[in-house]
C-alpha cells in the first residue's frame, strides 16, 4: 500500500510519521508514506498557494492551481490515479468498517486543507471522497491525515506484531475493550483482578469479554445493537439488565 499525502506542512507529517510502530513499518517497506509539498506545484513568482476569498470574510483560501498539478503530477509518476481523500470537518465521519475497506486499496492520496479551506472548483474537479474524523474544526487537515494513515497502516499485514492485537480490539468486534493490567500486582494499594493471576484461561477470556460487554453498556450503548453477540454475551447481558451481578 502506498500513501501519498498533499500538504502545506511536509515536516509536521513526517515527524509524526517516522515514529513507532508507523516509522518502523515504513522502514520495513510495509507501507510506503510520501510527503508531497503542495507549494512546490504554485506556478505564483513568491509562491503563494493562497489568497483573499471573493465575496470578502475573514482568512485565506488554499488556490485551486496548485493542488490540481500536485495531484496531476502525482497521477503521472504512478501512472494511475489513486483513491483521493479531501480532510475536512464537511465529510463523512470516520468509521473502523470505512478504515477496514481502504486498507483493501493500493495506492490512496490525502489531500490536507489549511486557512479557511479550499477553493470549490478544484474540489468539483477532482470529486475526492471527503472525510472527517469528529464534529470538531482543527486549524489543518493534517492531524486528520495522520490519523486516517495510522488508521489504515495499522491495518496491513506484517503492522501490527500479531494479527490478533487488531482483532480483538474495540471496533473491530464492535465492543469496548476491556480493562489491562501490568505489573506490579498492587499499586497504590490497588489490586489487579484475582481472575487475571490465576492462569485459568478460560476464567480469563469469560472476564475479559464481560468486561467488554459491561464497559460497552455503560460507556455506548449505541454500540451493543451492531455488536455480534453470542447466547452467551445475551444472557450475561440480561443478568446486567435484571441486577443479579
Ligand atoms: N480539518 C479541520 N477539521 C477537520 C476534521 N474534524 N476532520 C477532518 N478534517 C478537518
Amino acid at each position: 500500500m502506498r500513501i501519498d499525502i498533499l500538504t502545506l506542512f511536509c515536516d509536521m507529517c513526517e515527524s509524526v510519521l517516522s515514529e513507532s510502530i508507523i516509522g518502523r513499518a515504513r522502514q520495513s517497506g510495509k507501507v510506503e508514506i510520501n510527503c508531497i509539498d503542495i507549494r512546490d506545484y504554485t506556478k505564483d513568482k513568491h509562491r503563494r498557494v493562497d489568497d483573499k476569498p471573493y465575496g470578502g470574510g475573514m482568512g485565506m483560501i488554499m488556490q485551486a492551481q496548485p493542488i490540481y498539478d500536485c495531484f496531476n503530477a502525482l497521477c503521472d509518476k504512478l501512472g494511475e490515479r489513486p483513491h483521493l481523500i479531501y480532510m475536512t470537518p464537511q465529510g463523512k465521519t470516520l468509521t473502523q468498517q470505512r478504515v477496514k475497506e481502504l486498507a483493501k486499496l493500493d495506492n490512496i492520496a490525502i489531500l490536507c486543507g489549511h486557512y479557511e479551506g479550499i477553493d470549490e472548483r478544484v474540489i468539483e474537479e477532482l470529486q475526492p471522497e471527503e472525510i472527517s474524523i469528529g464534529d470538531y474544526v482543527l486549524t489543518g487537515g493534517e492531524l486528520p491525515a495522520l490519523i486516517l494513515a495510522d488508521s489504515i497502516s495499522r491495518m496491513l499485514d506484517g503492522v501490527l506484531s500479531n494479527s490478533e492485537c487488531f482483532e480483538e480490539e474495540s471496533h473491530f468486534s464492535s465492543l469496548l475493550e476491556y480493562p489491562q493490567y501490568t505489573h506490579p500486582a498492587i499499586w497504590n494499594g490497588r489490586e489487579v483482578p484475582d481472575v487475571l493471576l490465576s492462569g485459568h484461561h478460560e476464567n480469563v477470556d469469560k472476564w475479559r469479554r464481560e468486561q467488554a460487554l459491561i464497559r460497552t453498556k455503560e460507556r455506548r450503548p449505541d454500540m451493543l445493537e451492531k455488536a455480534e453477540l453470542s447466547k452467551k454475551d445475551e444472557d450475561f447481558l440480561k443478568l446486567l439488565d435484571e441486577n443479579r451481578l
